[in-house]
């Protein structure tokens, strides 16, 4: 609970992703956070994140961490895992202790891992956060007798940017990927990807009661409130509600339309091409 005295700082919070998939993290610190600000930049001009070598990955990264410094950030959330699983380490290295990163991988992974830790826990992403092996390097951090099952789903990320879900063509790609051989017999499984909540009940529905989805909205706020609370960094419980910023790095209408699905409420999106 953030208490009276913890209060001070008024400077955003800068979460970034591909595109915006991300949005459903920063509508979780929204909803959890309500008196903090928030830059958001989803660089929708690279996207798929998930297609991309670590190193464009890592330079993309660089780029936007600039950009949320200049809007003076106090904090920095990677609100996508394939940029977490490659570009964390080096943004905390070259930020420095001034500047906290949160990343949606770890948060997610020692959840997992304290909750499941002679488990077997499958994880679903995008090909660049499955070869980085990231989420069984982290969970054995925690659960060293835990088993991880990887799988790239990438026609999901696509399919969901699409606006198909809760219809029959969503059902049939997740029936299919789930039903492949090394997420059988699983315990949980966890969406690394932050487009995937939108399908989160389809996934439930198909694996049934059984088996628990986790998603890392939630527990990266979570993380996030934590890492603000330490610091001394959490906004002022009182006051206005402040206004936040959303910038893409192409805008298209097909972006503008999808905002409210990821946020939960309209937004307005402003251009802004880091790379022009
Ligand atoms: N939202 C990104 C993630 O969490 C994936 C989308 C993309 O491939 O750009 O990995």
């Amino acid at each position: 609970m953030t208490s009276i005295s913890d209060i001070t700082d008024k400077r955003p919070i800068g979460v970034f992703d591909s595109g915006i998939g991300g949005l459903t993290v920063a509508g979780s610190i929204a909803r959890r956070l309500p008196y903090e600000r928030i830059v958001y930049y989803g660089d929708t001009a690279h996207l798929p994140y998930g297609e991309k070598s670590a190193k464009a990955l890592r330079s993309y990264a660089d780029s936007i961490a600039g950009f949320l410094q200049e809007q003076s950030c106090k904090a920095i959330v990677i609100a996508c895992n394939s940029a977490s699983a490659v570009a964390a380490d080096g943004l905390r290295k070259s930020l420095g202790k001034s500047l906290p990163v949160v990343d949606v991988i770890s948060p997610t992974a020692r959840m997992a891992a304290r909750k499941y830790p002679q488990g077997s826990i499958g994880v679903i992403a995008t090909k660049a956060t499955v070869n980085s092996r990231i989420y069984a390097r982290r969970i054995a951090r925690w659960a060293p007798d835990a088993k991880v099952r990887m799988l790239a789903t990438p026609l999901l990320v696509a399919m969901i940017e699409e606006g198909f879900f809760n219809n029959n063509i969503s059902k049939a790609v997740i029936a299919d990927y789930l039903s492949r051989s090394n997420l059988r017999n699983i315990d949980a499984l966890i969406l690394g990807c932050t487009h995937f909540p939108l399908v989160k009940s389809e996934i439930s529905g198909f694996l049934g009661d059984g088996i628990q989805v986790i998603d890392s909205t939630d527990v990266v706020a979570d993380a996030l409130t934590e890492v603000l609370r330490e610091r001394k960094l959490l906004a002022d419980a009182g006051g206005r509600l402040p206004t936040h910023r959303f910038f893409v790095s192409d805008l298209t209408p097909s972006f503008v339309q999808s905002t409210e699905i990821f946020f939960g409420k309209k937004l307005k999106l402003e251009r802004k091409d880091l790379w022009a």
